[in-house]
This record gives C-alpha cells, structure tokens and sequence, in this order.
C-alpha cells in the first residue's frame, strides 16, 4: 500500500492511470509525419537489417527525440514530459522531479555541480558511488570522508551513524552539506531520520543516494524513503528496481527542501543530452505509473513475499548464510546477500551461472548478491533456492576462498592532496609494487558497485595490494 500516495483504481484503458508522455508517444505512432530530422535513420528505414530484427520495426519507429511531433522537450521540461515530471514529483512526494538520462550518475553529477563549490567541504560516506566523487572533482569541493559501520563478517560496509555525523559537524562549523548512500549496495540502511534531525540542528542540507531505494515510497514492509524522513535531494535509479529501463533515474526535491531547484535545474541541462531519448523518457513515465498503479502494488508486494520465501528456504541449508538486519541497522529485504563456507562469491557467481543458468546481481570475494525483482516469479525463486541447496552440499575447491583474496575495499583513506588538485595533477604510471608509498591520482573502484578503492589524493601503502588483484600498474602523481 503507498505511504502517503493516493491510490487510483485500475479499471479503464489498461490502468486509468496517466502516462503523458507515452499517450503522446502513442499518438506520434499512430499519426506518422513526412520526416526530415534526426534520428537519421527515419523510424528503423535506414538501419542494419539483422539490429531491425533483433528489436523489431516497433521500437525503432517509436525511437525519436524531443521537440518533434508535440512530444515536449526536456530542457525546459514542456509538453507531456513537463506534466510527466509533475506526476512522478506527486508519486513519490516529492515538490519537484527531474528526469535523468544517463542513471543517478546525471543526478549525482548535477547535484555536486549545482550545490558545491571549491574548497566547500561536505561530509560524503567513504563507500559512495563513483559519480558523486566525479561530481565533486568537477565542482573542486572537499569530501570530509564518514566511514560507515564495517559489517567484517561479510566484508562490507554497513550502516552510518547519526552520532558520526554529528561529532563531524561539531567538530568542523565550516562543513556546509552531508551527502550520504542509502541503502547500500547490498540493502544495509542507515537511520536517516536520526541523521536529517541532525543536519537540521547544524542547519546544513541533507542529500540522499537513495539510487537503490525507488520502491520503498510505495510499499509499507519496505524502509521509509529519505524523501519522507526529512533529505532536502533523494536520487532514484528507477532502472535499477522500478521498471524502466537501462540508464533512466529521477532526481527529488523534497517538499521541504532548503535548496533552490533551479540552480539544479541549470546543471542538468549542462550535463544532459541535448538529443533525449523519448523511449527512454516513456519508460520512465510508465515506471512511475506502474509504481502507482493496484498491479504494481501487487508486484512490489509479490516481490517481498518472493523475498521472504527465498530466505525462508534459505535459513533451511546448512553451511548457506544470508545477511539480515542486526543490532544497528536495518535491511531492504528484497536485497538478499548470501555466502556459503568453502566458496568465495565469485566461485559461487560462476557454478550458478555455468551449472544452473543463473545470473546474480554481484559477487564479491564473499558472497553474492540476488535481488527479488518485480518481474521475477516465484517459481524463479524456488529453482534459485534448489540450486543453492544442491550447490551448498557440494564439496566444492576454492582457490580464492582458502587465500582469502579480497575485492571490496575496507580501508580507511589517508589523504595526502585534495580530489580534485591529484586528479589534475601531473601523473605517471608505475607498477602496484612501486605505487606503495606513492599518491594515487586515478579512481580505483570495482563496478558493480563503483565503490572505490583508492581514490586521488590518498596514500597507497601496503595494506591495498590485497584489493588491487586486477590491476598491474596504478596512475600516481608525478613527483
Ligand atoms: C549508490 C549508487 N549511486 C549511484 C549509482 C549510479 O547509478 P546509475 O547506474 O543509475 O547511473 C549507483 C550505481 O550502481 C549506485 O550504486
């Protein structure tokens, strides 16, 4: 059941819910023009024959761009996409909604562009997606790292503190912004209510990575959304979990927010396409009514009783375990991390993949990561859990397992430069044994989830040799 969205019945058309911009891509099909402007291949009519085929005729003649046949623009958003942004800001409480092109990467990057500058210094959590660090590199701002809670048993950082955060503020009166992730990658959650009441007292705003959180505005068993708990900016990657594809994302401004949407605005015009997929821009629209919509009610719920049914089968199998919530933290319970003694993640990634068929969202060294998806059935879920059992028995050899070879990194930064100055200084290459005691000038960060390793301006010493396994040289700054 939505929070504090109103439900609309599904009863007319297939949902009596609106879609503008697909209704106005709908009528565009419907109502073909003579058409002299780009994509130059003109509804598929000049493309290789074998791609037309792949993706069939439809597709290809619904793939245009904004401006054309009264579908709107996205900069200034007009038209349906205009009205498109105005019901994704209702659906998820919002006071304002963007749509993103090129995932929460966009979004990441406008919001550093638009509301730091340099030298500003901004609490970030260490374990934060590479675009924020992109976006502060680009606008010159001091990340003031919060290391979040270290989950050992599982290798992963866990949840931040409110106490963390404050004691920073306390500290350093010039720290202007916090920016933190939430959930993490693997469905760990911070109390973010506790943190914003924080940041109110120190009146500094509170932006919130909710990348992998778009379902939680729309179902109560799921955590409460940032939006809700008092963020001033959220980031959604609705591509991730809420149905719409590849690269689409929104952008929130809360209903409360302090910030200035239009300084948010501008940046995203700089950092978008000026050319906009409107399939892309449809999807995102009919996500959104999908999310809203009794069926997608039914899928997020479906979804989480998918979640706990695997983990009940789960908690069956010996020698299986399944990260869970704990003393300190929560988790999202569709986000299902699980290891078994004896196999690293990646082992346990390849047997599924090559003995069952079965892709997984991640591996680490330690576990792997599955997601209970809208569009997964439950019997999906049952052949996972039988592989697992069938896989878990098994008196598998791992090489990585037994050397304790580690991909996630763990370490707290020791900063020598700032971001931004390392990433543009003068730099050579040298080899990870002579890269010790040197400082990096390059983003080391495994994808998924782009969660970095070293990162410009820190010392490399030792202690990341274990975490550097793929790389045999390293950029660092010229002495
Ligand atoms: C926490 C977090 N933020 C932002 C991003 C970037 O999202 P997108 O792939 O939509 O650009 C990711 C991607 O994995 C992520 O994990």
């Amino acid at each position: 059941m939505v929070k504090d969205v109103k439900i609309l019945n599904d009863t007319n058309k297939s949902t009596n819910i609106k879609a503008p911009i697909v209704d106005a891509l709908k009528t565009a099909y419907n109502n073909p023009t003579y058409q002299f402007h780009i994509p130059g291949h003109t509804r598929g009519k000049a493309i290789f024959k074998d791609f037309k085929k792949l993706i069939g005729e439809k597709a290809l003649n619904l793939d245009t761009t904004d401006e054309f046949d009264n579908l709107g623009t996205l900069h200034p958003a007009t038209g349906p996409i205009k009205e498109a942004q105005e019901l994704a800001a209702i659906a998820f409480g919002a006071r304002k909604t963007y749509f993103l092109l090129n995932g929460s990467t966009a979004g990441n990057l406008a919001i550093a562009m638009a509301l730091t500058k340099k030298g500003q210094k901004i609490i970030v959590n260490r374990n934060c997606h590479r675009s924020i660090l992109t976006g502060l590199m680009i606008s010159g701002a001091e990340p003031i790292w919060v290391c979040p809670n270290k989950i050992e048993d599982w290798s992963i950082w866990g949840n931040i503190e409110a106490r963390q955060i404050e004691e920073l503020l306390e500290k350093d009166k010039e720290i202007s912004m916090v920016w933190i992730t939430n959930p993490t990658y693997e469905g760990v959650v911070s109390d973010i209510k506790s943190i914003s009441t924080i940041c109110k007292k120190y009146n500094v705003p509170l932006i919130v990575d909710e990348a992998h959180g778009c379902l939680w505005h729309f179902n109560k068993q799921l955590p409460e959304s940032a939006l809700n708990l008092g963020a001033d900016a959220v980031v959604h990657s609705l591509h991730k979990t809420g149905g719409s594809m590849s690269q689409t994302s929104m952008l929130h401004i809360s209903k409360d927010s302090c910030l200035n949407e239009k300084s948010v605005e501008k940046a995203l015009k700089l950092l978008h396409t000026t050319s906009p997929s409107l399939l892309l821009l449809a999807s995102l629209d009919a996500a959104r009514a999908n999310l809203e919509s009794a069926q997608g009610h039914k899928q997020i719920e479906k979804a989480v009783a998918n979640a706990k049914y695997l983990r009940k089968r789960l908690d069956t199998i010996p020698n299986l375990h399944q990260l869970k919530s704990d003393f300190g933290y929560k988790t999202d319970i569709t986000k299902v991390f699980i290891k078994i003694d004896g196999l690293s993640g990646k082992r346990l990634e390849s047997i599924l993949e090559i003995d069952f068929g079965i892709e997984v969202e991640s591996a680490s060294d330690i576990g792997v990561l599955i997601l209970c998806n809208l569009g997964n059935k439950r019997s999906d879920f049952k052949y996972l859990a039988d592989a697992l059992e069938k896989i878990a028995s098994e008196n598998h050899k791992d090489i990585y397992y037994l050397e304790k070879r580690k991909h996630m990194p763990m370490l707290e930064p020791k900063i020598m430069m700032s971001l931004r100055d390392a990433y543009y200084a003068n730099k050579e290459t040298v080899s990870k044994k002579e890269a010790i005691g040197r400082i990096s000038a390059e983003v080391v960060a495994e994808c998924p989830p782009g969660i970095s390793i070293l990162l410009p301006g820190e010392l490399i010493t030792e202690e990341h040799i274990p975490y550097l396994n793929d790389y045999d040289n390293l950029e660092v700054v010229k002495q």
